[in-house]
């Protein structure tokens, strides 16, 4: 390996210094860092200033772009009148109470009627880890102590701790990591590009879907399976969109054998799919809803559950029964990022986010369709409201995906971010966009101008390799 490069850049101290999250440990020792400056609407500046429309908000974060003040503002106050304090035993402050009753004025339509209550977390991984142990707990109330295994899908992401991670069905996040624990299974992945039958209409591939479900539902035994984790469309899984029906059909299995359906909301939440919920886009009544990301627009970290009154009922009759919940995170609820996620859906409303991301939106998906549906290189184009993605491919006709070895994502991201453009590659080269929410017309086209110039400066290099295979 080569020794870090001698000097003080950011890089070299960077390459020094720092563990990076997803990222090839190793290369990354030679290869360094994209050290990111500063924001401004939906561009991020590197330390040399050199702009870039930022694709995906970061990680599909920052939904008022990169410079909203009154976010700023919001913080500077709350943290003048109370920098911080708990929810353990009981205590509160505005801020928290403020955020839960906005929650749940907002929410989707929950099984069984309406949410209830909203407990509070720092990341999406942590939200889901809390909403698998409320889970556990509630079953252990309801006096079924046999009915604690978990459902997830292959492709889906739920985050990385032990428990979430294992409700992931991604290899990278198992791979050495000795997950999934036992008791979590996936079922399969709802993409119809590639595991669509010919022949086989959308509405029959979502039934053998929830076929597939039941038939490993009865394997293990119902009585055995609490709950169901789902995406209303597979985000980091490379943006999988359910097919027609798919999750009525989902749910009919679900509700036969009593068992919950989570929806993680922490991509699809706050008007990301044109209407405030991916729920309410793809017809899921969840028991649990989980939330993050754009909940703050990502300029402080808060994520929140919010559970049904059948769940909660189970909850508190075990913690009185035990004398406590036992579970909290000491930043649960803190009021610096409640704050600042109130003034984020204070703006969500003022400027009307649902109407704007159903406007720019239709125009995105137009776009998106127009300009990559036929090229030789993009198998599908998919997506709704302002997420969205395009799926390299080597052989179009057959649906046939570039082998992992000849790179083609990451090679596409290294070219997008010369091009002035982050781009973010995922399973099976499937390249995400989603955008921050703020974007208008004029810098979607920006965007996709400089995308199209990327893909066809790909298709350069992989026919240039073809030629002379580099090593
Ligand atoms: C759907 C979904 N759930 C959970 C997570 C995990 O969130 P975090 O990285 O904040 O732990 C993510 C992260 O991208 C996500 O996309």
């Amino acid at each position: 390996m080569t020794p870090p490069p001698i000097g003080n850049s950011a890089a070299a101290r960077d390459i020094a210094a720092v563990l990076h999250p997803y990222t090839d440990l190793k290369a990354h020792q030679e290869n360094g860092p994209l050290v990111i400056a500063r924001g401004k609407g939906v561009r991020v500046f590197d330390e040399n200033g050199k702009a870039y429309i930022e694709t995906v908000a970061g990680l599909w974060c920052a939904a008022l772009g990169f410079d909203n003040e009154r976010l700023v503002q919001a913080a500077v106050r709350q943290m003048r009148e109370l920098p911080f304090y708990h929810a353990f035993t009981g205590r509160s402050h505005e801020p928290m109470i403020r955020l839960a009753e906005m929650l749940l004025e907002r929410a989707p339509a929950a099984n069984g009627g309406r949410m209830s209550k909203v407990f509070f977390a720092n990341s999406g991984s942590e939200a889901n880890d809390t909403a698998i142990k409320m889970i556990w707990y509630a079953n252990n109330a309801w006096g079924r102590p046999q009915k604690k295994k978990i459902i997830g899908r292959v492709r889906g992401y739920h985050g990385i701790t032990i428990a979430s991670g294992s409700a992931t069905g991604q290899v990278a996040n198992h791979k050495a990591f000795d997950l999934p624990l036992p008791g979590f299974f996936h079922t399969m992945c709802p993409s119809y590009y590639h595991a669509g039958l010919p022949g086989e209409s959308e509405e029959a591939f979502s039934q053998r879907c929830a076929d597939e479900l039941e038939k490993l539902i009865l394997a293990e035994g119902p009585d055995t399976i609490a709950a169901m984790f789902a995406e209303p469309i597979q985000g980091a899984g490379g943006v999988v969109v359910p097919p027609k029906g798919y999750f009525a059909a989902i749910q009919k299995v679900l509700r036969k054998y009593d068992i919950l359906l989570v929806a993680d909301e922490v991509i699809t939440g706050f008007a990301r799919t044109g209407n405030y919920w991916g729920s309410q886009t793809y017809d899921m009544e969840p028991d649990i809803l989980v939330c993050a990301k754009a909940l703050s627009s990502s300029y402080l970290p808060i994520s929140a559950v919010m559970v049904n009154q059948r769940v909660f009922d189970g909850l508190a009759a075990k913690s009185h029964e035990i004398g406590t919940f036992g579970h909290g995170f000491t930043y649960s609820g803190h009021p610096v990022p409640a704050a600042v996620a109130i003034e984020t859906l204070t703006i969500y409303d003022e400027i009307d986010i649902v109407g704007h991301v159903r406007e720019v939106g239709a125009h995105f998906q137009a776009e998106l369709r127009r300009r990559f549906q036929d090229h030789p290189l993009i198998g599908e184009v998919r997506g709704i409201g302002l997420i969205g993605a395009v799926e390299l491919i080597e052989d179009k006709a057959a649906r046939k995906n570039f082998d992992p070895s000849r790179k083609a994502g990451p090679k596409l991201v290294k070219l997008a971010e010369a091009n002035g453009l982050i781009c973010r590659a995922m399973v099976l080269d499937s390249i995400g966009f989603s955008p921050p929410l703020i974007i208008t017309k004029e810098e979607i086209n920006e965007m996709l101008d400089l995308f199209e110039k990327t893909v066809d400066d790909l298709a350069v290099q992989l026919r240039r390799e073809a030629i002379a295979p580099v090593a």
